[in-house]
């Protein structure tokens, strides 16, 4: 490891490194190391990329394997300790619920919606007296109605095996990484009844996946909740009031909505739209950043490649789609800091959410 081409402050720390780690009593705080030297960004491994990148073309070669070095020990040191310290976690919650025989027997348990179901069917809710009724679809998509159908290009980053889930076997199969495949389906099969019914209107709840890292924000495995509307003379003042309306009924007559341009390649023009934060009423607070926003959806007007796609003519129709992350929400209105909390199914976690949706 001492190789000269290392700064030397990179060095010094991965010397008191090992220190550090076996200081780390608690995963949270082996979390934060782990984001100081191999995160991301800011970290000690993301400077040592940006030096590489800038290293003179005869020193690349050792400077690389030097690095590589490097964060393989950190990883390995980071990594045994996290077994460690899930093992240490699962010795004390054993050891807490061991039996008693002199207590008296427990009430059985009444069983219950999982919070994050209870939020989507509560969303579901917010939209039926708009007309929408709710579409599924597979977990288990096509590169077609992931990608193709959502006019998403081919080299888009998304479309890569480090993002998304693909199966060895079906290459042509994935996770889906979005539920934005509903509105290919919900649009093909509802497209020979749109003239007689005048429109399309929908949501789509499910399950989304991708390939993170799990940490307090980031999971594998999410939820979002989907919406699309298709009619003649379709327009963002349509996609305003109803997501206005929505916010509204979700978080109460002070929510309101705000709209900043953004680009997602199955709308044009596309949004991200924020929520006057429901916990301070927008003067500032710690879930909000002080801003009095939080940025709860994506949203736009639906692209007339998807509409063509799915065999609708987007000279006669137009409509507005929207999506947004079922934990974000939840995380946000519960102050819940962990996201992990949502899938660990802790009763005790799940109880406290009783009441909150
Ligand atoms: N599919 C997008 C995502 O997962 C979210 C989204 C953005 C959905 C804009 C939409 C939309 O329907 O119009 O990040």
């Amino acid at each position: 490891m001492e190789n000269p081409l290392l700064p030397s402050e990179v060095i010094e720390a991965s010397a008191a490194f090992p220190g550090q780690v076996a200081a780390c009593t608690d995963l949270d705080a082996l979390l934060r190391l782990k984001g100081a030297f191999v995160g991301r960004e800011g970290s000690h491994a993301a400077r040592l990329m940006e030096l590489l990148k800038t290293a003179p073309k005869e020193q690349k070669r050792d400077l690389g394997a030097a690095i590589n070095a490097l964060k393989n020990q950190w990883e390995e040191a980071l990594k045994s300790r996290q077994g460690e310290l899930e093992e240490a976690r699962k010795r004390r919650t054993s050891l807490a619920s061991a039996w008693d025989p002199d207590l008296p027997p427990p009430l059985p348990a009444h069983g219950a919606l999982h919070p994050l179901n209870r939020l989507m069917n509560r969303l579901v809710e917010v939209f039926r007296p708009l007309g929408y009724h709710v579409e599924e679809g597979p977990e288990v998509e096509t590169e077609g109605n992931n990608f193709d159908g959502l006019n998403i290009p081919e080299d888009h980053p998304a479309r890569s095996s480090s993002d998304t889930f693909y199966f060895a076997q079906h290459p042509e199969l994935l996770l889906r990484c979005h539920t934005s495949p509903v509105q290919v389906r919900g649009l093909k099969r509802l497209a020979p009844q749109i003239e007689a019914k005048g429109g399309i209107r929908f949501l789509a709840p499910g399950r989304v996946y991708r390939k993170d890292e799990v940490d307090p924000t980031h999971s594998p495995m999410f939820h979002q909740v989907e919406g699309l509307l298709v009619g003649r003379g379709i327009g963002m003042h349509h996609l305003k009031g109803t997501l206005a309306y929505a916010m509204k009924a979700l978080f109460g007559e002070g929510a309101d909505v705000r709209f900043r341009p953004s680009y997602f390649p199955f709308v044009e023009p596309g949004c991200e739209v924020d929520v006057r934060c429901p916990l301070c009423g927008g003067g500032g607070c710690r879930v909000c950043k002080g801003s009095g926003w939080v940025e709860l959806l994506g949203a736009g007007l639906v692209h007339p490649n998807v509409l063509a796609y799915a065999g609708i003519d987007p000279s006669v129709w137009s409509g507005f789609a929207f999506g947004m992350g079922v934990e974000r929400i939840a995380m946000m209105v519960s102050q819940t800091p962990d996201l992990r909390l949502f899938f660990e199914n802790d009763q005790r976690f799940l109880n406290e959410m009783g009441g909150l949706y």
